[in-house]
């Protein structure tokens, strides 16, 4: 069983707060949408469908937690609820997508009692739980197939339990290969600045008694180059129509990488981190970040106090250098673009 990451319990939000791992296993209950919003922003609970879900589960809460004197401040209180959760990380297109389902839970029912939509809140946030859970195992099954019996992989970024409601989306599919009993090596990159490679991924799979090997970010093309690698695998926090994808920054130069060692290059996510609204991948919204994250590695100082950085989390990896998408429906080829429009709602 993966490890529970975020669930509603006792009438609170509870996550692991991922800021403390691996040295620490810590839950949170967080009784507040405030506290719901800052856990988002720092990373507490990160990975784009495990954010969808800590908004969904947020709006639960202040409908829960609501004592608006009209029906009128209730409503009010439930949209500036959702105007905080949407600006705590602007790049993960699954956050926007849960909030919208809540919305519309809200639109379908304005004229009922609001103890009838404080209900049908919670169970739309559960159903966007329980979905995700689903399509975890859906994407591990289509997924698996693309993994070679004995398989030396790259992957960048959680993409594990840590990320989602089961057992992730890109790390999902090597743990589903595991299941099914083909012997993989796993070489982790460990994704800088906040080390979601290093401190979640090899946590993750050192658990499950996958073999893996952490090397740094640049260390990529190398391994590459000397060690028999079969293909790379990541996540997506928002994939335009065209197939571009914006994940955690450095997927794009792994790409490139993988380019140019003619290997495989799949994105695994659910059809929930499809922003069927764009059209390509420069009109994703990036993620810039405190620049103090690159001076710092997890609050050690390396660079000089104040040297200037640059700290976008997000890049956009072209669809040129995408082999496969794989999702919830199915594993999709390019041309991207009208198999990608053909998943739409
Ligand atoms: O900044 P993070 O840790 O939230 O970034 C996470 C990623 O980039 C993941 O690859 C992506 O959200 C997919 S998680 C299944």
């Amino acid at each position: 069983m993966p490890v529970t990451t975020i669930e509603w319990l006792d009438k609170q939000v509870r996550i692991i707060d991922q800021t403390k791992l691996p040295h620490e296993l810590v839950y949170l209950s967080l009784s507040e949408v405030d506290a719901v919003a800052e856990a988002i922003r720092s990373l507490r609970i990160r990975g784009a469908p495990a954010i969808g879900i800590a908004a969904a589960f947020g709006m639960a809460l202040v409908a829960q937690n609501s004592k608006s004197a009209t029906r009128e401040a209730f409503f009010a209180h439930l949209e500036s609820a959702a105007e905080t959760l949407r600006k705590t990380r602007p790049t993960a297109v699954n956050l926007s997508w849960a909030l919208n389902r809540m919305r519309q839970v809200v639109a379908e029912h304005c004229d009922q009692d609001i103890a009838t939509i404080k209900k049908r809140l919670m169970e739309e946030a559960q159903s966007i739980y329980h979905e995700d859970q689903k399509i975890c195992r859906e994407i591990g099954a289509h997924g698996a197939a693309l993994i070679p019996q004995a398989a030396n992989v790259i992957t960048h970024c959680n993409t594990g339990a840590l990320a989602t409601a089961d057992f992730g989306t890109a790390l999902g599919v090597l743990f589903a290969a595991h299941d099914q009993g083909k012997k993989l090596h796993v070489y982790v990159d460990e994704t800088r600045p906040l080390l979601q490679g290093a401190r979640l991924n090899m946590w993750e799979l050192m658990q499950e008694g996958i073999p893996c090997t952490l090397i740094c970010d640049s260390a990529a093309g190398f391994v590459m180059q000397r060690r028999k690698i079969d293909c790379c695998l990541v996540g997506a926090d928002r994939i335009a129509r065209n197939g571009d994808t914006a994940n955690k920054i450095g997927t794009y130069s792994l790409a490139v990488n993988a380019k140019h060692h003619r290997l495989p290059f799949y994105v695994v996510a659910p059809v929930s981190s499809i922003d069927f609204k764009i059209t390509g991948g420069v009109q994703i919204p990036i993620e810039e970040r405190s620049p103090e994250e690159v001076r710092t590695a997890l609050g050690h100082r390396l660079a000089p106090e104040n040297s200037p950085a640059f700290n976008p989390a997000f890049d956009v990896t072209p669809h040129e250098l995408i082999t496969a998408i794989v999702t919830e429906a199915g594993i999709i080829y390019p041309p991207f673009e009208q198999a990608l429009a053909a998943l739409e709602k």
